[in-house]
């Protein structure tokens, strides 16, 4: 099978990386990809969010299976274009990438199918949400409907920062139409972890759990990023709890949305908050997390194109995943001043011996090749994904940052804490 991945981030290299493990795929393609990718896939300069020219790609390059990496084309309908054209791929439709798409779309469903989640209101209207905020009283969390690139969330401590977000959002339009309309709801206590389900419109296969680390600094302090490390197994997300969360959750979410003529078809990312009554959804994704992804990538150890092509075929509910018992962690490398401004085109030295110690797997999800492809260049705020696997998350996490102290980037930092939780809970 001809193989197309788009996208250009660590979780398209490390999809990129299993695919062309699969002896099911015979060319690899990805759009438009990175330094990284390139070592196991052809990168074509298209780029993630042009959907004509993603299906024209498709179409010339004869591709049998496209892999959508981000939610952005997914929102944006580029599932829908390429099924149009007659090409298999692995990614909701628009109409059910609204999970992610709009946090008001997911609320509504939420509350329609009992699904446990945060007490909400939605509001377009800035006198009314200050009005239910004052009602409900501080700590409050006030989200922009639409996507955000993870920063349309404000977690309130008082009653006046969640009026003055609702302000920027509403009136201040800082989000574009994303804040056009705003979600107020209830500070939920507990855990956050991640749980990945495959989905075929009908059936719902839970992959490993993970959890990430959203905030920049080590003690996780400092603003929320797109996540700056991740690991798995998450300790918290044991057997009896995915079973729990995929029954009160994810499978009255997938009928739910069959019901409504959206049938899911793709990863469901499930952002989990564990509290004293069980799970409670913080906020659906219709992709793999980043960088989430990468550790689960590690740790599979079935062939990944099977799966991924059953979310489209269906047939999930007869498949079965295989998963190494041993812990992978990553430790994700950002260009400094992440993620507020940052400079683009700094040099990255001593990849390979970095690479080579035991366990390690360098996942790339900002870098680029200077022009005369000698060297290694930063082309973004995350840039590297330095992942390894070991029989216990302490070794997993020495093997990682070893190979981290190899690294030689002085354009670049690290958290040096990643998995504090799991090390921690371990006796
Ligand atoms: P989201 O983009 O919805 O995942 O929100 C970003 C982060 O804000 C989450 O990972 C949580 O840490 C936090 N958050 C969002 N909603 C809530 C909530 N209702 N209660 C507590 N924390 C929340
Ligand atoms: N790591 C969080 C995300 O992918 O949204």
């Amino acid at each position: 099978m001809r193989i197309l991945v788009v996208g250009s981030g660590g979780r398209e290299h490390a999809l990129c990386w299993a695919i062309a493990a699969s002896p099911l795929c015979t060319k690899l393609l990805c759009a438009p990809g990175n330094a990284g990718i390139a070592q196991v896939a052809e990168c074509v300069e298209v780029g993630a969010e042009d959907t004509a020219g993603q299906v024209a790609l498709a179409r010339r390059e004869k591709i049998d299976f496209v892999v959508v990496g981000p939610e952005g084309p997914l929102v944006a309908g580029l599932a829908d274009r390429l099924a149009e054209a007659g090409i298999k791929v692995f990614g909701p439709s628009a109409k059910a990438a609204q999970l992610e798409g709009s946090k008001g779309f997911t609320k509504d469903l939420c509350r329609r199918h009992n699904i446990p989640t945060a007490a909400y209101e939605c509001f377009t209207d800035v006198a009314k949400a200050e009005a239910y905020i004052k009602a409900q009283g501080a700590p409050i969390v006030v989200k922009a409907d639409g996507l955000a690139a993870g920063k349309g969330v404000v977690v309130a401590e008082t009653e006046q920062q969640a009026i003055d977000a609702v302000r920027d959002m509403l009136a201040g339009n800082r989000f574009g139409t994303a804040g056009a309309s705003v979600v107020i709801e209830e500070f939920m206590e507990g855990e956050e972890a991640s749980l990945f389900a495959l989905c075929d419109g009908e059936h719902a296969l839970a992959l490993a759990g993970a959890q990430d680390h959203k905030r920049v600094f080590d003690g996780d302090k400092g603003p929320n990023t797109g996540g700056m490390g991740a690991y798995s197994p998450a300790p918290i997300l044991d057997a009896a709890m995915v079973e729990r969360a995929m029954h009160e959750i994810v499978l009255p979410t997938i009928r739910g949305l069959k019901a409504d003529g959206a049938p899911y078809k793709g990863v469901l990312y499930a952002g989990l908050m564990i509290g004293p009554k069980g799970p409670r959804l913080v906020e659906y994704n219709c992709r793999f997390g980043d960088p989430e992804c990468q550790v689960l990538m590690m740790r599979l150890k079935s062939d990944i194109v099977p799966a991924l092509m059953a979310c489209a075929d269906g047939g999930l509910d007869h498949f079965d995943l295989r998963w190494s018992d041993e812990a992978a962690l990553t430790v994700v490398m950002a260009a400094n001043g992440y993620p507020e401004t940052y400079e683009k085109g700094s040099e990255i030295r001593n990849l390979e011996a970095a690479g080579k110690v035991e366990g390690v797997q360098i996942f790339h999800a900002g870098t680029r090749f200077s022009p005369d492809g000698k060297h290694v260049l930063a082309n973004g705020g995350r840039v590297l994904n330095v992942t390894a696997m070991a029989p216990t998350v302490e070794e997993a996490r020495s093997r990682a940052y070893r190979a981290v102290d190899l690294i030689d980037w002085p354009g670049g930092f690290c958290r040096h804490d990643i998995a504090w939780r799991a090390v921690a809970r371990r006796p």
